[in-house]
């Protein structure tokens, strides 16, 4: 659907497990349903080259440092950057699910230097919202323990959730910041009253980047 207004970029944020996939698929069908052009993507996508080195590190069969996982996801970013435009563009609201924000709140926790960890993400597409999913560490080991890949370890999360506060801290006028322990209808309804306004506001702006 092509009006000659461009689409919303809306990004999820937030720790493993806060509920931002289940989130994000839900709002792309609740504006799916009132007729929205919608595409739904996530980072790391693990389809690409890149992608696929990323998984051998998530998933622990191959080390690297922690500088080049780094780039490895920001690079995976800029592999997708033309084509986010190019849907944005034509009108297609983007729903995606990590961005940016995981490379330096991950990256951070491990002790990278937070700026450095910013920098190579300076140019990419900047959002017109993100949803932070702000999770209560001890009320997500409720839902059950972690998986098997690198990050899902409780004191790890937690690190990285403080990383995470420090960056909705500098960009609190796009973050919308949410209660990720409350029920899922209540974020439901949350979530879908603040996308209304954003799809809105985007359709007027033009699209900016990183700083
Ligand atoms: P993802 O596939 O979204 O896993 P999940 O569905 O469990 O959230 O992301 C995999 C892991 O990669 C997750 O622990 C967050 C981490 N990550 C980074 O460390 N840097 C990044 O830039 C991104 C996008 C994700």
């Amino acid at each position: 659907m092509h009006v000659g207004k461009r689409g919303a970029f809306i990004v999820f944020e937030g720790c493993d497990r806060s509920g931002k996939t289940t989130q994000s698929r839900h709002l792309s069908s609740v504006l799916t349903s009132k007729g929205v052009d919608i595409k739904q993507i996530n980072f790391p996508d693990r389809t690409t080259t890149i992608g696929g080195m990323i998984n051998a590190y998530l998933t622990n069969t191959q080390d690297l440092k922690d500088e080049v996982i780094h780039l490895l996801f920001s690079a995976n970013r800029w592999e997708c950057v033309d084509s986010i435009k190019k849907d944005l563009l034509a009108g297609t609201t983007v729903i995606c699910d990590r961005y940016s924000y995981s490379g330096a709140a991950y990256s951070a926790a491990k002790g990278v230097d937070f700026d450095w960890c910013c920098a190579p993400d300076r140019g990419l597409l900047e959002p017109d919202a993100v949803f932070y999913l702000k999770a209560n560490l001890d009320e997500l080991t409720s839902r059950g323990s972690y998986g098997e890949e690198r990050y899902e370890k409780l004191d790890f999360q937690r690190k990285v959730g403080e990383q995470f506060d420090r960056l909705y801290a500098q960009r609190s006028s796009y973050w919308h910041l949410l209660d990720a322990s409350k029920s899922l209808q209540e974020l439901q309804d949350q979530i879908a009253a603040v996308a209304d306004g954003v799809l809105q506001q985007a359709a007027e702006q033009p699209l900016s980047t990183i700083k």
